[in-house]
């Protein structure tokens, strides 16, 4: 198989550890995606999302997540040891469309530490590949992954995000059109089917003849949204029968469903969302556990230190006009962070909060603790949903 990956430029880490430490800035190596052919169970993770090299871990990754996964996030990701690479929230591609600064600017503080692909969401090629090179141009991304399976219905309505599976010749067209563009990787994030997991035969008979280096799937259809249990065996479909690695994503919200999803499918990679917000050592549990390590155990301490030093750096990235909206946008990430502490009472609390003194006395009182961390979230049906079913 013809690599068809960039090599990742490396540059001195921009990002400081709170304590003025620098940050480790990883040196990588070459890629060798034809590895892949030679020996499938040794396929794994960086120097490149896609590529495989000789270590027999997955490579993990932050999923792409709509104004969650950006650079305070990342940065209180990388203090606790972090994925191998990040992908970016989306950059929303039409007509009269411009790469958000925002993102841009993430990548490139990220980029000398971890790699980072960026996320477009669109539908129209000839926009799609301007973006790109514009993306491209004014950042050091590792390469450019398409969405194929938002599932908001203002996306959808634009035939764009998971409705794309709807138009298999649309994606081709795409597909080909982007390669010639791309200058990293090229890798599209699907969804196993639009209605129904029975689309998903003649979607990996599509993903099988493009032009790509890799596939992240979340395990659900579109109409399932985050409603339901994955659907591993789908995954593993891919695993065995794409020519290119495969990334496994959608519950991994613990060291046991990480463990799950990678004996269940054999994945080349995991991506990991929601879990990665509620618990930051995730990724270094999970690669702690699959290397035979003794697994960090955090207290419930640290969960405060973690929320508190996350609403300083969401303060100091933000423009905010007062303290009641940094306090609202910090809720976006709290309610998964909550999730499980304390039987709801945390997050019930800190969603009536407006003002940052009450946030922290919040906090204070419920995680100035030297209890464990807890190992699940609730599996309450509403943000993190059938978790149990991939054990
Ligand atoms: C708040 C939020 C925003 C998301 N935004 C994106 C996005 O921009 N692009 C994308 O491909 N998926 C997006 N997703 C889906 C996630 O990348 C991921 O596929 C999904 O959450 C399942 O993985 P998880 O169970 O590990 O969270 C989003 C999910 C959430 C919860």
């Amino acid at each position: 198989m013809q690599c068809r990956c960039g090599k990742k430029r490396v540059r001195k880490s921009e990002l400081h550890h709170r304590d003025g430490g620098e940050a480790r800035s990883e040196q990588r190596g070459k890629c060798h995606a034809d590895e892949k052919e030679a020996d499938l169970s040794l396929l794994t993770l960086p120097p490149n999302p896609v590529c495989s090299g000789v270590s027999p871990l997955p490579t993990l990754s932050l999923a792409p997540m709509q104004d969650v996964s950006v650079l305070p996030l990342w940065r209180c990701l990388e203090r606790r040891g972090g994925p191998d690479l990040y992908v970016t929230e989306y950059f929303r591609v039409h007509r009269d469309s411009h790469p958000e600064k925002t993102i841009l600017r993430s990548i490139n503080e990220m980029s000398g530490i971890k790699p980072v692909i960026a996320q477009m969401i669109g539908n129209d090629p000839e926009h799609l590949v301007r973006t790109t090179k514009l993306i491209q141009e004014t950042s050091d991304c590792a390469g450019i992954d398409l969405n194929l399976g938002c599932p908001a219905p203002k996306v959808c309505g634009k035939a764009a995000g998971g409705a794309l599976l709807r138009d298999r010749e649309l994606i081709h067209r795409i597909a080909h059109e982007l390669r010639s563009a791309v200058r990293g990787t090229l890798t599209l994030k699907t969804r196993i089917g639009f209605d129904s997991p029975e689309e998903f035969t003649a979607l990996l008979e599509l993903f099988a003849s493009l032009p790509i280096d890799g596939l992240a799937i979340h395990g659900r259809t579109v109409k399932e949204k985050y409603q339901t249990p994955v659907h591993p065996e789908s995954i593993e479909r891919a695993v065995s029968s794409l020519p290119f690695p495969v990334t496994a994503n959608g519950n991994i919200v613990s060291v046991d469903t990480a463990l799950a999803m990678h004996r269940r499918t054999g994945a080349a990679g995991l991506m990991i969302g929601r879990g990665g917000i509620r618990n930051p050592w995730l990724f270094r549990q999970v690669k702690e556990a699959l290397s035979g390590a003794e697994v960090h155990r955090p207290r419930l301490r640290d969960l405060r230190d973690y929320l508190l030093e996350l609403g300083d750096e969401i303060d100091k990235e933000g423009d905010f006009d007062t303290e009641t909206q940094l306090v609202h946008r910090l809720k976006k990430f709290t309610n998964y962070i909550s999730s499980g502490i304390s039987e709801g009472t945390l997050n019930d609390e800190l969603r009536r909060t407006t003002s940052l003194s009450s946030f922290r006395e919040i906090c204070d009182r419920h995680l100035d603790s030297d209890l464990p961390f807890p190992v699940d979230p609730a599996d309450d049906g509403k943000l993190f949903c059938g978790f149990c079913e991939l054990v």
